[in-house]
Parts: C-alpha cells; structure tokens; sequence
C-alpha cells in the first residue's frame, strides 16, 4: 500500500513530464486532481489508498485516461468545454469542479481505467523504426520477415504504409492517410528498396481495433492536448481497417521462441520493438536475448537476423534505436529520439563489431511517455 506522499509525488512527477513535453492541459488537470485529493475529495479517495506503487503502475495516467474517455465519448460535457481544441482553458476552480462531476457520475469507467496499465500505440515511433528497416534491407537486400514484441494494436507492423518525410527524404507511401515528417536532425537514413515478406506481432493484451470500445481505449490514453499524436493514430487505424495487422495475444518469451526456432531462407527475420522492453520481467528479457543469440548462431547470408529496438537505456534520456545483424554481429547505434517519435537525431550505420547487447534493464512498469 502506497502513502499519501507517494501518490503526491507520483502526480507531480506526470505532471511535470507531461509539462515538458507539450501537453500543458494534462500537467493542469493532474495538478487539479491532485490538490482536489489532497483537500479530501471523496470521488479520489480510492487513488489515496492505492494498492501498488503510484509510479510504476503509471497512476496519474490511469486516471488522465478515465477522464478523456469520459470526454471523448461525451459523457463528460463539463469537462469537455475545458478541452483546448474546444478553446476553453477555464479557471481552475470550474476545472476542478468539472472534474469532480464527471468522476462521480461514472465511478464505474474511473474503477475499470484505475484496475488496468494505460495502453498506447504511438504510431509516431514507425517514422524512428524506419531507418533500421532500410539499413537492414540495405544490408540484407532480401524481404523482411517481421515480428514485432509488444505490438499492441499493431499499428508498427504497418510502418510501410505510411508516407514520411524525414528531413529532406521523402518515403513510404505518398497516399497513405497518415504522413509522418518528424523534426529530423543529421543526416538522412539510408535509401532502400523494402519489401516486407510477412508481419506478425505478439502483445499480452493485444487491442482488438475492429470493437469501438478498444478503438475508443486506446484514443483515450493519448494527452488530451496532444491533437497531432490523436490525428497520427486516427490515420493509422484508417489503414489498419483495410489491412488489419496480425497481433497474437503471447507473452513475448514463448512467442519469439516458437518463432525462431526454425532460420527460415530467403528473407530477412527482423524481431524488433519499442518502449516495450522495462514492462518485462528480468527473466523475460533473459529468455528473449537467449533465444537471439541461439538464432543469431545460425543466422547467415540466405536467412539472416536482425534485432531492432526503440527502448530507454535510461530512462533519464532519450530512448535510442539500435540494431543488431547477423552474420557478424555487427551493432549500430542509429539514432536517438523523442519518445513518440516527434524529434529524431539520426547517427546513420558508422558500423561497430560488438558484442550482443540488450537494452539496459530500467525499472519494470509503466513509462510516464505512454
Ligand atoms: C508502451 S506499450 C508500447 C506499444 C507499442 N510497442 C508502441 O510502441 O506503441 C507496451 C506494450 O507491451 C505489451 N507488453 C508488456 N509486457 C509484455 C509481454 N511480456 N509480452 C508481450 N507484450 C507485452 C503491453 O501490453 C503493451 O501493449
């Protein structure tokens, strides 16, 4: 059981993150809540007394989730004329007692977002992944096998059909209805012909976007403020309804064990994965970084293998991107970037022959990025 002062510090720590990071109406309605729990609201008790611990299991964001929910099915009229595409900023005290409404008239939507982690798929990250596939293929010049760990809804198995414009590159595909064109900094990633053989991901809880309800949870953990992040993953499930990305309901181990158990030839098997790696337990992540190196011990020019991941190696930095090939190893260290991919600091394939090396382990839980 947490104290009081925990879930305080919680609070204070989402908010300023989310502060810093271009949502100032979710650092502003954390805050309320928090000074609304703090003068002893009855509706917040239940996050007073929190069971767990109020920072790995991302708390605040649970709750932010709750109310934009609330919002964005319009239950919750009060609040949603404090949203700032609805132009309202509003004093804080009509803020407050907005909020208050809307978690006492639906106790029960507050109860189901506080008993589950927020899931998100930030589809801003395909346009970091993507300079690791066309360094791959460059290398490879084969089709890609992908399988993507903790793929959520899918929507990064689908990163060749977006457009993007990375610095002065164009790519992808020009008619997609989601452009991705990050702040791009360094050089451009190389240029390759990419031609994806199959796609496949895992997820403990994979979204299921054909039901309305999973569409509406997973719109729900975007920051209210953040109306590009809400207009990039719109786009991308308009893509995904036509071409709906397999994801297995797995945990990551058993799933990327069957997976490469057998080298298959003739394409290149690429495992990758983004802010998904300090969810998984420390044996997890041993049993995933043994079963690529068992494959990668058989991996050769007709069937190569490649590790590609978007992770924090600390969690006080930028996550970077690294990739891994086999036969070699060779390792590189392509670019660091903003958590949902907004800003990218392309490195480019300054190729190092290193030992095998998974990211760094951080803190199991949730990331205040989501
Ligand atoms: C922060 S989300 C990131 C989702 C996606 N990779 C992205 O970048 O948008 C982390 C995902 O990892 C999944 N996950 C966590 N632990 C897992 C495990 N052991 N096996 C499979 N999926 C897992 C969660 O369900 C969640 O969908």
């Amino acid at each position: 059981m947490s104290t009081i002062e925990q879930v305080v510090d919680a609070f204070e720590r989402q908010a300023t993150y989310c502060g810093e990071h271009g949502s100032p109406f979710t650092a502003r309605l954390l805050r309320v809540a928090l000074r609304a729990l703090q003068r002893g609201e009855p509706a917040l008790q239940v996050i007073a007394a929190w069971p767990g611990d109020p920072v790995a299991d991302a708390l605040p964001l649970r709750l932010a989730g709750a109310l934009h929910a609330l919002v964005l099915d319009g239950r919750a009229e009060a609040l949603a004329r404090h949203d700032p595409e609805a132009g309202g900023a509003g004093d804080e005290v009509a803020l407050r007692d907005a909020m208050v409404a809307a978690l006492r008239t639906h106790p029960e939507v507050v109860s189901d977002y506080l008993a589950r982690p927020p899931q998100t798929n930030e589809v801003g990250r395909s346009a970091v992944l993507l300079g690791g596939f066309t360094t791959i293929a460059a290398h490879a010049g084969l089709p890609l096998r992908l399988l993507e760990l903790g793929a959520s809804a899918g929507l990064n198995l689908n990163w060749d059909r977006y457009g993007y414009r990375l610095g002065d590159t164009h790519g992808g595909d020009p008619a997609s209805p989601l452009q991705l064109a990050p702040s791009w900094h360094g050089a451009a990633p190389p240029v390759a012909e990419v031609r994806v053989d199959s796609r496949m991901g895992c997820d403990l809880a994979p979204v299921d976007i054909s039901v309305v309800s999973q569409r509406l949870r997973l719109r729900s953990y975007v920051w209210a403020d953040q109306q590009s992040r809400m207009a990039q993953l719109d786009a991308a499930l308009a893509v995904a309804a036509r071409q709906r990305p397999q994801v297995t309901r797995a945990m990551a181990d058993d799933w990327l064990e069957r997976q490469l158990a057998t080298p298959v030839a003739g394409v290149a098997t690429v495992v990758y994965h983004s802010i998904f790696w300090s969810y998984l337990p420390a044996a997890a992540k041993a049993r995933i970084a043994a079963a690529i190196e068992r494959a990668a011990q058989a991996a050769d020019a007709a069937a190569p293998l490649a590790w590609l991941r978007f992770e924090f190696d600390d969690p006080s930095q930028r996550p970077s991107l690294r990739l891994s090939l086999w036969p070699g190893p060779v390792e590189w260290h392509l670019a660091d970037a903003q958590a949902h991919g907004q800003e990218v600091f392309w490195h480019g394939g300054a190729a190092a022959t290193t030992a095998l090396r998974a990211p760094r382990h951080g803190r199991v839980g949730a990331s205040p990025t989501m």
